[in-house]
């Protein structure tokens, strides 16, 4: 994903992202982008250089806000976040236990299960990003063991102390 940021200007790029998440039903509030609307005034450097890292539309979807929605912006795939890492090594070494083995049509691939159910079953596909949400009968869906998915792989893209800076971030906003 690196190399569209490469070719295509910023702007190009967010229509980009913006295209692809509409493609899993998720519509960006008109008008309103992180960009537009600037941290309040007291978010402390270090944590508005982290929130400009989380929405960073320049990595395209390899940034946090491809999964995670926070104050208000991003895609909520993984759900609100509750527990914030104590630092960089923790969160490079965050376990992911909601995500799971699934088969369906003889291939296996890393699930978020979404909303299971006795008919039909909801889950994020997390082979590649985007997450693709989908929604299946839960007969031809196999969930099996925790996935060999890694949420390290996903971090790729930021450098260690701009995680910290995200970290920061986070726990100026989250409250848990
Ligand atoms: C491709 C999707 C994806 C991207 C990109 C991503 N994450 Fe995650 N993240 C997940 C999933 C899925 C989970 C939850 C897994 C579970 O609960 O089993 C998660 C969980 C977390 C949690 C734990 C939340 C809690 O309440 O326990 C933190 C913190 C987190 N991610 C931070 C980040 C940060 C910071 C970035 C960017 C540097 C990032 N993530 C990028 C998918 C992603």
């Amino acid at each position: 994903m690196q190399a569209f940021a490469s070719i295509l200007p910023e702007r190009d790029l967010t229509a980009v992202v913006a295209y692809v998440a509409s493609l899993n039903g998720i519509t960006p509030r008109a008008g309103r982008t992180p960009a537009a609307d600037p941290p309040k005034p007291s978010l402390p450097p270090e944590a508005a250089r982290g929130r400009a890292l989380f929405f960073d539309s320049t990595r395209g979807l390899a940034r946090c806000s491809t999964c995670h929605q926070v104050d208000g912006f991003g895609i909520p795939v993984a759900g609100p976040m509750a527990k914030i890492p104590g630092g960089v090594p923790e969160l490079r070494e965050l376990r992911t236990p909601h995500v799971r083995m699934a088969t369906l049509d003889g291939e296996s691939f890393p699930a978020l299960i979404v909303t299971p159910g006795s008919r039909r079953t909801t889950f994020y596909d997390l082979t590649t990003p985007p997450p693709v949400l989908r929604t299946v009968d839960s007969s031809d869906l196999k969930i099996g063991e925790a996935a060999a998915w890694s949420h390290a792989i996903v971090l790729g893209s930021y450098r260690e102390e701009e995680l910290a800076a995200i970290l920061t971030f986070l726990r100026a906003v989250v409250r848990p």
